[in-house]
């Protein structure tokens, strides 16, 4: 063969093989990863150091270049939205996360996106976007428990399959998902249970989503309270969101908490019960003065699962209390701050917490 005709041939070969990669390439969803810091961009001293480590250090690129295996599930793109410990999210921040998101699904060649987050707030992240997101695309939190310098360091499988979920088209319509550990969780319901092993996070009693195994998305259950598409909150407008501060319940517990957050302007209070939201004598005068001056009252339980029934341990109806429903007292306290840019009225925002 001449010269000529193995460089044409060559060429050919080239422009086919391109074209194929094209071809395969449009085939992979669009998926982008908004980096917020956390273990999973952590970095520790030691390859076995799993505590005491320093979160929030690797940028998103990086996080992206040390799992190769992405470019085969996912046209992936990555931001840094910010970079932080998620013990120190804020308001501010779930606004900016919120709205970011929210613009990027808006986009026709967006097909889901993947957060990574701290998981010390995974939890109220994912509800608050579960209530914020305004698209039916699937929306994908993950983290870590040991930071990216550790043995077993379970970031990369984590963002893994975070990114092959975020893709999938079995995850549209499911709401904000939480995925570490092979596990899938609502926004909704999950939270952490442990402080330090990799299986932590859990939805205790009404249980997983489902699984992702061998690089697909497997789905058993389906959420049925509203969220994303469905929602009725819109921060695209809101530079702030209402003080909304908890009070924790236990044995010989007293109202000085409580009378502080007041003072200082808390428009709501989340009262995180003994049992089924149970108030003390000593702290219920303080609810009910806190009330009658306008603060909106939500029973919640510290117990962290079950229903806390209306006019079980409290006359709500008398008292004019809002009840968490199944919520845990941080979960509450996200639903009552967008309930407050809605509405004061405790009979309508009883009525959100029956239906997200
Ligand atoms: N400081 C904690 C956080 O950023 C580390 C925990 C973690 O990300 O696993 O939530």
């Amino acid at each position: 063969m001449t010269m000529t005709k193995f460089a044409s041939a060559l060429a050919v070969c080239t422009a086919l093989l391109t074209s194929a990669v094209a071809f395969a390439q449009d085939k992979l969803p669009n998926v982008t990863i908004l980096a917020t810091g956390g273990t999973i961009a952590g970095t520790g001293a030691t390859s076995t150091t799993t505590i005491g480590y320093t979160a929030a250090k690797v940028g998103v690129e990086r996080l992206i270049e040390a799992v190769p295996e992405l470019k085969k599930v996912a046209n992936v793109k990555g931001e840094q939205v910010f970079q932080i410990a998620s013990e120190n999210m804020t308001n501010d921040h779930w606004l900016k996360l919120a709205k970011r998101v929210n613009e990027l699904l808006a986009q026709s060649d967006v097909d889901g996106i993947v957060i990574t987050h701290g998981t010390d707030t995974i939890e109220e992240t994912a509800y608050f976007l579960n209530l914020t997101v305004k698209s039916a695309k699937p929306v994908v939190i993950v983290g870590a428990m040991r930071p990216s310098t550790a043995i077993s360091a379970d970031g990369p499988v984590n963002l893994y399959n975070a990114v092959t979920l975020a893709g999938s088209k079995d995850a549209v319509g499911k709401g904000v998902l939480v995925s570490l550990n092979d596990q899938i969780n609502a926004g909704r319901d999950v939270t952490k249970t442990n402080t330090s092993t990799a299986d932590t996070f859990r939805t205790p009693e009404l249980g997983f989503l489902g699984y992702m195994q061998d690089n697909k998305a497997h789905f058993y259950r389906q959420v049925i309270r509203k969220h994303t598409a469905e929602t009725e909150f819109d921060v695209s407008k809101l530079d702030s969101l209402p003080q909304v501060d908890i009070v924790y319940g236990y044995a010989n517990n007293n109202r000085v908490a409580l009378d502080a957050f007041v003072k200082a302007g808390a428009k709501g209070i989340i009262h995180a019960g003994v049992g089924d939201g149970s108030l003390s004598n000593a702290m219920k005068p303080g609810l009910v003065e806190a009330r009658k001056a306008g603060v909106l009252i939500v029973r919640s339980s510290r117990v962290g699962n079950g229903i806390v029934a209306r006019n079980g341990e409290a006359n709500d109806d008398e008292l004019d209390f809002v009840v968490s429903d199944t919520l845990n007292a941080q979960k509450a306290r996200i639903l009552l701050m967008l309930a407050l840019t809605k509405t004061t009225d405790s009979k309508a925002i009883q009525k959100l917490f029956y239906t997200y």
